[in-house]
């Protein structure tokens, strides 16, 4: 059974204490959300150095316990939030990042089931449709307690640009990118709505200058962000730190927030058998369902082909698995 949140102290551990790891552990810091977070990395002294610097930060924030731990602390995790292994170097596409990753991934998890962890993981490594697969597997929990961040960080990205092009509050933006989060992503345009208004019929009203070529090139910059980030600062972090708070806090305060995240596909949406982010409802118990909204024709089309290339890349997580 599965523990419950109310009056028991909530802890997070997060592996891999790197540009992800830390911004996340500093977000979370912010957040007032989780009572204890203890930090693992294969760096131990990173993970020492990051503890001391967030402690003592506290007295500015809320009261937390926060230390450089290893594996045995997941026992008593909520949640374990992998952000372990290597990141894209420029021009690197996240799945050349697979071979290196898997084999990371199997000791990682091997030694988180190991503590007696009975909580949720969530994964951020790429290529992290493929590494969640991997976790799922590796970890024989069920399906609903590991959650990739699948396309949280790329909706956002889409929202965040929808709404800067047409100067509107990114909050009433509700755009999704599907797919696997990368080159093969998708966005749906045809669900895309600004307010209650579809986007199109918005734009029809109150933008008529606003091209096809304008809004082809807002969702090339969505897809192409991280290159264009990594090419300038070699790493991207702040945005999906806080993407997977807004995933944590969904479980930790059982929010059934509706979130495109990397999960199993059991025939919804035509597909089966792989991770890939897709509209779900995320609460204390994980992923509670998955959300099939109506996508049209060529939509259909691109997420189907992005999931035949993840499949493809899936070899390498087959073979360690076999060998288990
Ligand atoms: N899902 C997303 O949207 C998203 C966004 C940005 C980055 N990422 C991914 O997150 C991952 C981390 O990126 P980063 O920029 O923080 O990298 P980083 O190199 O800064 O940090 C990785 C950390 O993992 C640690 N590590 C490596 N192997 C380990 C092991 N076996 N056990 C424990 N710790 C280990 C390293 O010591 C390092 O501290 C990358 O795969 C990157 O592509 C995902």
């Amino acid at each position: 059974m599965q523990k419950e949140y109310e009056n028991k102290t909530t802890r997070v551990a997060v592996i891999g204490t790197g540009f992800v790891g830390s911004s996340y552990a500093f977000a979370l810091i912010n957040q007032n959300v989780a009572d204890e977070m203890v930090l693992i990395d294969l760096n131990k002294k990173k993970a020492e150095g990051d503890a001391m610097d967030l402690n003592h930060g506290l007295p500015f924030g809320s009261p937390m316990k926060i230390w450089a731990g290893d594996y045995t602390d997941c026992k008593e995790a909520d949640i374990v939030v992998i952000t372990a292994g290597a990141n894209q170097k420029p021009g690197e596409t996240r799945l050349d990042l697979i071979e290196k990753n898997a084999a990371i991934f199997k000791s990682i998890v091997d030694e988180v089931m190991n503590s007696g962890f009975n909580g949720i993981f969530i994964v951020a490594t790429n290529p992290v449709d493929i590494l969640s697969y991997a976790t799922w597997k590796f970890s024989g929990l069920p399906m609903e307690r590991v959650i990739g961040s699948g396309t949280i960080l790329d909706s956002a990205r889409f929202r965040f640009l929808l709404s800067d092009y047409l100067n509107l509050d990114v909050r009433n933006i509700h755009a999704y990118i599907l797919g696997e989060h990368g080159d093969t992503e998708l966005p749906v345009w045809s669900q895309a709505r600004v307010g209650l208004e579809p986007l199109a019929r918005y734009i029809e009203k109150y933008k008529p200058e606003a091209t096809q070529e304008d809004l082809d090139q807002i969702f090339v910059n969505v897809r192409d962000a991280a290159y264009d980030i990594i090419e300038r600062k070699g790493a991207t972090h702040y945005a999906i730190a806080l993407g997977l708070i807004r995933l944590t806090k969904a479980i930790l305060r059982n929010e059934n927030s509706i979130l495109t995240v990397s999960t199993l596909l059991k025939g919804e949406y035509g597909l089966e058998d792989l991770y890939i982010g897709v509209p779900a409802v995320v609460n204390k118990h994980g992923i509670e369902r998955v959300v099939e909204i109506d996508l049209n024709d060529e939509e259909k089309k691109q997420l189907v082909a992005s999931a035949e290339t993840l499949k493809k890349a899936m070899k390498p997580v087959h073979e360690i698995a076999a060998v288990k």
